[in-house]
């Protein structure tokens, strides 16, 4: 099932965001009394890691959550580009949160053993079975991209492995790890963070355009069963 939501603002798309995972997080619990999520990277989620942190400490059992990544940029855990830094700072560090529940990506690491040690990660904590998160965070880049799956990248047609090492010629010849297609499409939520009018062509074409996901790999999500939520604002959403 595929649902577009349409926010007025980043705020409002914040909002919106923060009550999902409050739902989610309190459905998880209260059925299996532990909630598993998945953060995305880049800047869309700071409005939204700001207010959790702000307004739902007492909202959310942290002590019963726990927080992974959907891929990171190769570097150390205390550079300007790590999504983990980022998510440490704006709310990881600000909600009552053991640390123990933190599983972040070694982006610090050779690309192949960081994507083999999250694996393995992904493998304890899901008892060796296809990770099924409660949550998936995702953001889209401008070229379609999402998590570290970017455009013509041999990370897209990965159907084995769960986590993988992706070069990205794009994105300032870097090295990424990434979730794979089978693992995001096995969530039982996913809830791609879209905004600003810069995004708008390519969220038509990844929604309503021609199935290309070489060129488009936003379109490859689509969870088998499981809810897609487009959280968008009113700017991004402007040609839809
Ligand atoms: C990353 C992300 C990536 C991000 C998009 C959108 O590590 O960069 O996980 O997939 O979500 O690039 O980024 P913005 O939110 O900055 O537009």
């Amino acid at each position: 099932m595929t649902n577009i939501r349409v926010a007025p603002d980043v705020a409002a798309l914040a909002r919106q965001a923060a009550d999902t995972i409050q739902d989610v997080a309190n459905t998880a619990i209260s059925q299996t009394r532990q909630f598993s999520i998945a953060l995305s990277g880049g800047s869309t989620p700071k409005t939204l890691f700001d207010l959790l942190a702000a307004e739902y400490k007492q909202k959310i059992d942290w002590a019963n959550s726990h927080i992974f990544w959907s891929d990171e940029r190769c570097v150390p855990p205390d550079d300007a580009d790590s999504n983990y830094k980022v998510a440490r700072e704006t709310l990881l560090d600000h909600v009552p949160l053991p640390a123990s529940n933190v599983y972040r990506i070694k982006g610090e690491l050779d690309p192949a053993e960081g994507a083999g040690q999250y694996e393995e990660t992904l493998r304890t904590y899901f008892h060796d079975q296809l990770p099924r998160f409660d949550i998936i965070l995702l953001g889209m880049g401008d070229d379609g991209h999402t998590a570290s799956l970017f455009p013509g990248t041999e990370a897209l047609t990965e159907m084995e492995r769960w986590v993988v090492p992706n070069h990205v010629a794009t994105a300032k010849q870097t090295w990424r790890i990434t979730f794979t297609v089978p693992v995001i499409n096995n969530a039982a939520n996913v809830m791609v963070l879209v905004a600003g009018s810069d995004k708008a062509t390519r969220l038509k074409q990844v929604i309503q355009g021609a199935y290309m996901p070489n060129e488009l790999p936003s379109q490859l999500i689509k969870p088998t069963d499981g809810i897609l939520i487009w959280a968008v604002d009113h700017a991004a959403a402007s040609l839809l």
